[in-house]
């Protein structure tokens, strides 16, 4: 179990991590390699240099990188995986590095024809400008481009407040800052499953309410701020078009073992694809695999499921 990091999301990754080592069967003997905040590596708790690190991991039959967001998420770990010849769990470098970025992301899959959220990226030094603010509308969301669990999302009701959101997501990536028109609507997750055998299952949607005022935010995440409902209550052909546009996501990415994709679901019409997690929360509280209990398929049978892919 490879988990921590360096990202914003280290103690959601511990989470994810505690929750999956929770749920293993007694087949899997589990060596704990942690990533501290500051990057420095630990085997079963005790600090290691990293080469004895990257020697454990070589050792193992499988590795499950539990990580989150940039260094974790993003191909990076997953390229020393690669290095090291070990099989492991989930997406390989491309689909990791391209869903961990959510300009990147959008751009590939709007040229598989999937509708995504419209909006402008901001580079170090860029404004918005005026006539942007007129195309956009208010409300919008300011997100750092690669970051996860809404860490430095904003959204601004008034344009005086988008000098301090564009600040805060700056904060998380100071490279690139998206600034999204709001999607008036629902809010609906698609869990998507790589079987071992190679055929790929969209779960059934869940839908998100957040209990208090604002949007599903860190707190509403992991603090108990929000409901989900599974399935969502939907339109049988709404159902469908959210399964069949997140495998499509899955595909247009070149994903393996699993992802969730995230929609809107405007009033009047087709899903908005929000972004994709290449590596969705395993905790207790995460939508991924509550969704997969759901269609029948145990947190323990997941796992197997995950790993007998990994080791195919
Ligand atoms: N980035 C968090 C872990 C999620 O998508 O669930
Ligand atoms: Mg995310």
């Amino acid at each position: 179990m490879l988990f921590g990091g360096r990202s914003g999301e280290h103690e959601v990754s511990r989470n994810s991590a505690a929750s999956i080592i929770a749920n293993l069967g007694d087949a899997y003997a589990v060596t704990e390699v942690l990533i501290g905040r500051d990057g420095q590596w630990h085997v079963d708790r005790k600090p290691v240099n990293f080469g004895r690190a990257l020697d454990v991991l070589a050792a193992q039959d499988v590795v499950f990188p539990a990580l989150h967001g940039p260094y974790g998420e993003d191909g990076t770990v997953q390229a020393l995986l690669e290095w090291l010849g070990v099989p492991y769990v989930g997406n390989g470098v491309l689909a990791s590095a391209a869903g961990m970025d959510k300009a990147v992301t959008k751009t590939l899959l709007a040229a598989d024809g999937l509708r995504v959220a419209g909006g402008v990226t901001l580079r170090a030094g860029d404004h918005l400008e005026p006539d942007d603010q007129g195309r956009l509308g208010l409300p919008v969301f300011v997100k750092p481009a690669r970051a996860g669990s809404s860490l430095g999302v904003s959204k601004v009701t008034a344009w005086w407040q988008l000098p301090e959101a564009l600040a805060l997501a700056r904060m998380f990536d100071p490279g690139k800052v998206l600034v999204e028109p709001a999607v008036i609507g629902r809010e609906v997750d698609v869990a998507v499953l790589e079987h071992p055998d190679g055929r790929v299952e969209a779960g059934p949607p869940l839908e998100i309410t957040v209990t208090g005022a604002g949007f599903f935010d860190y707190d509403a995440k992991y603090a108990g701020g929000a409901r989900f409902q599974i399935p969502a209550k939907l339109h049988p052909s709404t159902t469908a078009a959210l399964q069949d546009a997140a495998i499509r996501a899955f595909q247009a990415l070149g994903c393996r073992g699993l992802i969730r994709v995230d929609f809107f679901l405007p009033d009047d019409g087709e899903p908005v694809l929000n972004e994709v997690n290449t590596f969705p929360g395993f905790t207790s509280a995460s939508q991924y695999p509550q969704i997969w209990q759901r269609a029948g398929i145990s947190y323990p049978e997941l796992l197997d499921i995950l790993i007998a892919g990994a080791v195919r």
